[in-house]
């Protein structure tokens, strides 16, 4: 384990000499990750750097209104909200495979950040990249495990202060400098989010829906903790499926779609578990979305560990 403090105080004193008097900008999207280094980045060269959050359209519900109140109210970044969601969700409509989607999304991504780089006149990129990212990308198991990557399309200079790191150290180094709990305990997030959690094809009724059973695995989940019936899990998500079953509501018979949820515990999302969640916890979780998402008959529990599985489904 590293000593926070030390790791603050070097960390802070290597962002002055490799930024200099240069301006900086970062994507932030909420996530402890990318919030460290932003704060630690800020500690270092104060408002010259711009935190930018571009919303995809595919965050959590409720995710967009709290990233902002967040960084620029509570933590005071010189943060940049940029709304692009009707131009990613354009880009990778009718695209069905995972690989490409998430290489879409990432160009786009790309391209939003670029323009608005340009727009600051930001000569060096920060990114919050971690220990796990750097190996599972050199392996190639999953391209883009940050969005925001190939950094060098940008001509920016890289910094990234936490490379070394793994998330629990990040998790450390974030209560340090006094993050609020929502962003240190947040689950971990995929950088193109709720698009790679809906299997095949994006369209808006099916972000819908996954953003309304995702909010309900994360509450149910949530209060489990509070009330003792569990330990709060690596993560804990909703997926929709690429099919539909057959189901009935009231008399009639009902045609509708299939959601997964999925819950996991790890330490570096390298090697993954399913714990046993009480059988009450999972009920609850059925109850609420088979009765207050419309269009979903059924849903499913994922046992698989990872290996063999990843966590996400894309
Ligand atoms: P997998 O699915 O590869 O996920 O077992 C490992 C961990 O990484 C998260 N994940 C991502 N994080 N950008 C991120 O910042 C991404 O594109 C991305 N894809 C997966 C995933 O939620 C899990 O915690």
């Amino acid at each position: 384990m590293i000593d926070p403090e030390e790791f603050v105080e070097e960390a802070v004193e290597k962002l002055k000499r490799e930024i200099g008097d240069r301006k900086a900008i970062i994507a932030v999207s909420g996530g402890v990750d990318s919030t460290t280094a932003a704060v630690l980045t800020h500690r270092a060269i104060g408002d010259r750097l711009v935190s930018v959050f571009v919303d995809h359209g595919f965050m959590r519900k409720g995710e967009p209104e709290r990233v902002v109140r967040i960084l620029r109210d509570e933590l005071g970044l010189n943060l940049r909200h940029v709304d692009a969601s009707d131009e990613f969700l354009e880009a990778i409509k009718g695209v069905t495979d995972p690989e490409e989607k998430r290489r879409i999304i990432g160009e786009k991504f790309i391209e939003v950040f670029e323009r608005i780089a340009e727009e600051e006149g930001a000569e060096v990129l920060v990114q919050g990249t971690i220990a796990p990212d750097v190996i599972e990308s050199e392996r190639g198991i999953k391209s883009h495990h940050n969005v925001g990557g190939l950094p060098e399309e940008l001509g920016l200079d890289v910094v990234e202060p936490l490379k070394d790191l793994y998330k629990d150290e990040v998790r450390e180094v974030a209560r340090y400098l006094g993050l609020p709990d929502e962003i240190v305990e947040r689950m971990p997030f995929p950088g193109p989010g709720l698009a790679v959690r809906v299997v095949g094809e994006v369209t808006p009724e099916k972000l819908e829906i996954v953003r309304e059973a995702n909010a309900i695995v994360e509450e149910e989940v949530e209060k489990a903790v509070k009330e003792g019936l569990m330990e709060r899990p690596w993560q804990a998500f909703a997926v929709l499926l690429d099919c539909k079953a057959t189901g009935v509501k009231g008399d009639e018979r009902d045609y509708g779609w299939v959601v997964a949820v999925r819950i996991v515990e790890s330490i570096d999302a390298m090697i993954a578990d399913v714990p046993e969640v009480p059988w009450e916890v999972l009920k609850r979780i059925q109850d609420r979305i088979t009765s207050e998402v419309p269009d979903v008959t059924r849903v499913l529990f994922d046992l698989t560990p990872k290996p063999p599985a990843t966590i996400e489904f894309e």
